[in-house]
């Protein structure tokens, strides 16, 4: 019986540990899984639970308002460390970029757990953006023993930084089965819109735009509800305090703007999905938005997922008031350019990730072989 630790703590890394936890409890009779909660986030790792009915062995309910990195990742360290006393796992599994990502991955390398990262090898090359999932993701690959990569390029990024490459596996985002799950079921959407006009939503919450670039993007959201009156602005704002006060300052108020809190990502998904476009700085939402075939504006200076845009679903605007508005107006006024993004296909996986990464954990690889790559060059980018 092969005993897996499964260790998260954020909305994302929930989303997409989902869809392994679910393929892990359904090979019970081979497997043993144990799942513990850092609760980085609360309430919003919550709504993720409830939504895929995960009920943790371990919750740590880390979360504190305004955390500091330094201090969230000392406790995550020492607190699943504990966790690792007392079940002997064979395998840790982590996902994602944040600090219980890192943290945790480190308690188990301190302990010589085989670690294995979900979502490996995703890269910007520079460390303060994004800040700190550059930092945290490369830490996790320097000590993980299994790199689960959502795509080719991720896989390569890997092996030009000499990680083992028999150990690389190109498995396909998990994110696109949690969707896929998501849509399966039947959902009462909540409509947080008054059903007039072209939804365009937008979330925003990525540490290194605090203060100047935040406050542009803001007021880039407001310069476009004010010349566009057949849109209407929907954004969950993220509960960090840091997100929510210029956003309140800046957008509250306005009549075709509508500030609600996080949604449960049912609703998310369903809100997408009736989306005319989306304006995003958050990872997830640039691999479910192609998915869904909605245009997406990344409102950033550079991306980790370069796949989105060269297929020609998303592009980078960076966080200044004036790109943000023109892409958004250009893209609202063409049709057919919109057509062309909105068709243009998902690069992310075909969701069937989760049963090929317990397949290669039971080592009933099945044709999954380590990644070997066909040639070794870099996708490129791309702006607006
Ligand atoms: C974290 C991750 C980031 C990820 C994002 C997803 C790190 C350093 N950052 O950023 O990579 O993209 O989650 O959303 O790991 N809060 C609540 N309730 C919640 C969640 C957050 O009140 O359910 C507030 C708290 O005041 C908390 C603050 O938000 O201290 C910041 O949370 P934290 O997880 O440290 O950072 P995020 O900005 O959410
Ligand atoms: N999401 C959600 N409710 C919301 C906003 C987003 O469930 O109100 C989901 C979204 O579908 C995606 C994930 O949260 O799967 C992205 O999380 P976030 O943007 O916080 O983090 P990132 O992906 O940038 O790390």
């Amino acid at each position: 019986m092969m005993n897996v630790l499964v260790v998260f703590g954020t909305r994302p890394e929930a989303i997409k540990i989902a869809p392994v936890i679910a393929e892990l409890r359904a090979r019970k009779s081979e497997i043993r899984t144990h799942v513990c909660v850092t609760a980085q986030h609360r309430h919003m790792l919550d709504q993720v639970l409830d939504w895929f009915g995960i009920v943790p062995d371990f919750d740590l309910d880390l979360m504190e308002a305004n955390q500091s990195l330094g201090h969230l990742a000392g406790r995550v360290l020492s607190r699943v460390g504990e966790v690792l006393d007392q079940v002997r796992a064979d395998v840790v599994l982590v996902q994602g970029d944040t600090t219980t990502t890192m943290a945790a991955t480190l308690a188990a390398a301190y302990r010589r757990a085989p670690v294995g990262h979900v979502e490996a090898g995703l890269r910007t090359y520079d460390m303060r953006n994004p800040f700190p999932e550059e930092l945290n993701r490369r830490v996790t690959s320097v000590a993980a023993t299994y790199h689960f990569a959502p795509t080719e390029g991720a896989a390569r990024a890997l092996l030009q930084e000499r990680t083992p490459s028999g150990k690389i596996y190109v498995t396909g985002n998990t994110v696109i089965d949690a969707l896929a799950m998501t849509l399966s079921r039947p959902v009462h959407v909540e409509a947080p819109w008054d059903g007039n006009g072209r939804i365009v939503l937008v979330t925003a919450h990525r540490r290194e735009s605090f203060g100047g670039p935040f406050e542009s993007m803001c007021r880039a959201l407001r310069r476009l509800a004010d010349r566009n009156p057949d849109v209407q602005i929907v954004y969950p704002v993220h509960l960090n305090p840091n997100v929510r006060e210029p956003v309140n300052r800046i957008l509250a108020g306005h009549p075709r703007i509508r500030l609600i809190e996080p949604l449960c990502y049912q609703q998310f998904v369903h809100l997408m999905a009736r989306a005319y476009l989306i304006l995003t700085d958050s990872g997830g939402i640039q691999e479910e938005a192609p998915f869904l075939r909605k245009p997406t504006l990344v409102m950033r200076e550079t991306t980790e997922r370069p796949e989105a845009i060269e297929a020609g679903t998303a592009r980078l605007v960076g966080t200044g008031e004036t790109s943000i508005v023109e892409c958004c107006e250009r893209l609202l006024g063409d049709r057919s350019d919109y057509e062309r993004m909105a068709q243009a296909g998902s690069p992310f996986g075909d969701g069937k990730a989760s049963r090929r990464i317990v397949d290669i954990l039971l080592g009933k690889a099945g044709g999954i072989e380590p990644f070997r790559p066909r040639e070794m060059s870099w996708p490129a980018s791309a702006t607006c």
